[in-house]
């Protein structure tokens, strides 16, 4: 079967996929239809947290998916539950909505703040969400509007109202912006990832931590892509000493499947009511149990050796041959190089290393659980590769 030829047929063109066809994969390798293999650092873009086929997500999900895959929303089941109860010990949030994507995460912070200030004032007075020029929040309607790009708001008007994009870097902009009113949260990524793997400063953020609480908005902080130890915490904001009041995150936490969920905090905790919100497949049980197994491993022992295999990556290429800098957290970077970063990834790929792009960067996502002889072997070929 031309698997290419039948996906330019049959697939919607929305994809620029590279020349490749992967079949099956273990931990940080990934093997295409030829049998060649290939060293992942991208894990499907920040999913796969425990590498391809892992085993303990892999029996959960089967063990699960052979004793109730699905039930709806109308009656209780104890994966989602589990699941809830054990990110709300590890994070200080109150409540969990649990949907399939990072977007309907978002989309979920967005109706709970617009809800909170509902409830709140009486009426819609003051529904407007500050994000940040760069981010990226998701490709819903209303979540393309919640991005703080130009590129996305163009094709597929009109957008919803209600947002409105702040400097990444001069905190004055977040201040006029809230002092202009109607306003009832600040939506931040900590790392923008989509945006090039873009940190903000802690001065930036501790001033809009400020801003917020001053002006009574709540804090949504996005870790779609930061988040389940991404950052060598088990959420980003740890590492930036303040606790949101909404978090929103999907991607690793799933583990391969799909699942996004949106933490409520204390203020919002009472927030959304019955009928609110919903979702067929959220917190499916399949989902959740596979999440349990990996949020349950993802302890202090393992997110220093996120942060340790950050710093092994940093030191490999600072200084290298048409490396120009990098930027992130943990085993989230970000690479500027001389040459283009797409030309980068195509020719890593050639060499058998999967890495990705994020703007005018190199970003690599790879599995927490790499190896560091897989690492090291990656990085080997990435360095000639960007030196070339
Ligand atoms: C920070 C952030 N938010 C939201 C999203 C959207 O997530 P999804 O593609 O699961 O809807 C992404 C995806 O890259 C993301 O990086």
């Amino acid at each position: 079967m031309d698997i290419k030829a039948l996906d330019k047929k049959y697939i919607a063109n929305t994809y620029a996929r590279a020349d490749v066809v992967f079949t099956e994969g273990r931990g940080a390798e990934v093997f295409d239809e030829t049998g060649r293999r290939y060293i992942d650092l991208g894990a499907g873009i920040g999913v796969n947290a425990f590498g391809l086929s892992d085993p303990i997500w892999a029996e959960a999900v089967a063990r699960q998916a052979s004793k109730l895959q699905h039930m709806s929303n109308l009656y209780y089941t104890e994966p989602c539950v589990k699941l809830a109860k054990l990110l709300c010990e590890r994070t200080g949030m109150r409540k969990v909505f649990f949907g399939n994507s990072g977007a309907e995460a978002n989309e979920c912070a967005v109706k709970a703040a617009r809800k909170w200030a509902f409830d709140k004032y009486g009426d819609e007075s003051h529904s407007t969400i500050i994000t940040l020029k760069n981010s990226f929040h998701g490709r819903t309607v209303t979540t393309l509007s919640a991005t703080g790009q130009d590129a996305f708001h163009t094709k597929f008007g009109p957008f919803t109202p209600g947002f409105v994009h702040a400097s990444a870097q001069d905190a004055g902009e977040v201040r006029a912006l809230a002092e202009q009113g109607g306003c009832c949260a600040v939506m931040l990524e900590l790392i923008q990832g989509e945006g090039g793997v873009v940190p903000l400063t802690r001065a930036y953020v501790d001033e809009v931590v400020s801003i917020a609480r001053e002006h009574d908005l709540l804090l949504i902080v996005d870790e779609v892509q930061t988040g389940n130890g991404r950052t060598g915490t088990l959420y980003a904001y740890e590492q930036f000493g303040f606790l949101p009041d909404i978090v929103s995150t999907a991607k690793g936490l799933g583990g391969g499947l799909p699942l996004g969920a949106c933490l409520l905090g204390e203020r919002v905790e009472h927030t959304l009511g019955a009928g609110d919100h919903g979702s067929t497949f959220g917190g499916n049980p399949v989902s959740c149990a596979g999440a349990l197994t990996v949020i349950e491993r993802l302890d202090e022992t393992l997110l220093a050796d996120v942060r340790r295999k950050g710093e092994l990556i940093k030191t490999a290429l600072t200084g290298a041959k048409g490396v120009r800098s990098l930027t992130g957290l943990g085993l989230m970077v970000g690479i500027l190089t001389e040459k283009p970063a797409r030309d980068v990834a195509a020719a890593a790929l050639k060499r058998g290393v999967v890495v990705l792009t994020a703007h005018e960067k190199v970003r690599l996502l790879p599995p927490l659980i790499i190896t560091d002889e897989q690492l090291t072997e990656a990085l080997t070929i990435l360095k000639e590769v960007i030196g070339e």
